[in-house]
Formats: structure tokens, C-alpha cells, sequence
């Protein structure tokens, strides 16, 4: 399962590239605003950092004013994934950029159906957005597992992106099910090295070593 990191925030964007893990990046207009930073220039950035994928999305509702924006963000870097929202302008977006090899990322995707329609619109990436969906008395995991059977049972190439991630349970449920990638805030995916045991093993291997007065280095 690949792991994007859900933030426009170049200080730890920076700090999770350096680990090797980080397979690509995920904003929205939320996340943009919350940066303070200029939308071009800090995607330009962004897209420096990492290899992979670093979705970038359209504010446009309709699909005219979406392909310009497309077009306009599709020039920043060859790694930018233009997203755009799951409605009918959105798609017919994405079916006009797929169909010209830009990557799509599908977001605000909250049934099964849509994501269907996402594939069908030759989406490179679907977003189902667990976290809201889990806040709102569904279960989120039941739609990825939903997504999942109806990917496979036709064999679309359109890859699960797991995102609205809030905690490791949602990553390890992901990939139980088998979703192609998740996208989670930085603070979630380092408290994916954690555990309590791992700290106190290290802690009574250094108790020991101490007191065989010895030294590596
Ligand atoms: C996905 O691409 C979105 O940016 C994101 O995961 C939304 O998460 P939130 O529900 O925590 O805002």
C-alpha cells in the first residue's frame, strides 16, 4: 500500500521524504489555507520533494472553468494529479484528462455508486473519505471493502486512495482490505512507528549494554 501524506506543509513533507516511505502527497483547498502559503509556489515545492504523485485540486464547479484550471495546474510539474470534486462536471473533467494522460484524483467520493462512476470516468485515483463518513454513523471501511469488490470484480485499474484518514486503525484496515494507497496527516502516519513495547525494549537493551561497559563506537 502506498503512503501519501495529507498536508501542504513543507517542514513535514520534508521530515517524512527523508524516511523513504512517502510515496506521494495529497492537498486540498483546506489544507492550502491552513498553510498560509500561495497555492502555485507551495505546490511547485511540493512536487519537488517527492517523486510520486501530488494531487492539486480544481475549485471550479463547472467543466469548462475546470479544464483551465486543470491546464494551468498541470503545467507546474510532471507529478502534479489535477483532483476535482465527484460530480458530473468533475468527471467529465477527468474522463477529458485521463483520456490526454494527466493523473485524476477523484475526491469527496462517498458511496460505492460513485466511486463505480469514478472508474468508469477512467480515474486515476478514487478519494472515499472515511473519517468524515465514520463521523457521520457510517462505517468507512465498509465502503472501501465495498470499492474493493466492485474494482476487482471488473478489474478497473483506478486505484483506491484511502483519505479523511484520523488514526492508525484506518491504516490498518486499509490495508487488510487492500486498498492501493492512504493518505493520512503526517501526525498519523509517524504514530505508525510507535509502540509501547518497542520503547521498552530499547530501553532494557540499553540498560544492559550499559553495564557491559562497552562501546561500539
Ligand atoms: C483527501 O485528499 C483530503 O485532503 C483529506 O483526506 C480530507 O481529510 P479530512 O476529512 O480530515 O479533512
Amino acid at each position: 500500500m502506498k503512503f501519501f501524506a495529507d498536508t501542504a506543509e513543507i517542514a513535514e513533507i520534508e521530515d517524512l521524504a527523508a524516511t523513504g516511505l512517502l510515496d506521494g502527497v495529497t492537498t486540498n483547498p483546506s489544507l492550502i489555507a491552513k498553510s498560509g502559503r500561495d497555492f502555485m509556489e507551495v505546490t511547485k515545492e511540493i512536487c519537488a520533494l517527492v517523486e510520486g504523485p501530488v494531487s492539486a485540486e480544481v475549485v471550479a464547479l463547472d467543466h469548462a472553468t475546470m479544464m483551465k484550471e486543470a491546464e494551468v495546474l498541470r503545467k507546474i510539474a510532471d507529478n502534479v494529479c489535477i483532483k476535482v470534486p465527484l460530480t458530473i462536471d468533475g468527471l467529465k473533467t477527468c474522463k477529458a484528462l485521463t483520456g490526454d494522460g494527466t493523473m485524476v484524483n477523484v475526491t469527496l467520493c462517498f458511496s460505492a455508486n460513485q466511486a463505480l462512476l469514478a472508474a468508469k470516468a477512467g480515474a486515476t485515483f478514487v478519494s472515499p473519505f472515511v473519517g468524515r463518513h465514520d463521523d457521520n454513523g457510517f462505517d468507512g471501511m465498509d465502503l472501501i471493502r465495498d470499492i474493493r469488490l466492485i474494482y476487482d470484480n471488473y478489474d478497473f485499474d483506478t486505484e483506491i486512495l484511502v483519505a479523511s484518514v484520523r488514526h492508525v486503525v484506518h491504516v490498518l484496515e486499509s490495508a487488510r482490505i487492500g486498498a492501493d494507497v492512504m493518505t493520512a496527516p503526517p501526525k498519523v502516519i509517524k504514530s505508525l512507528f510507535n509502540h509501547v513495547l518497542t520503547d521498552k525494549g530499547i530501553e532494557g537493551f540499553l540498560k544492559d549494554w550499559a553495564a557491559t561497559g562497552q562501546s561500539i563506537l
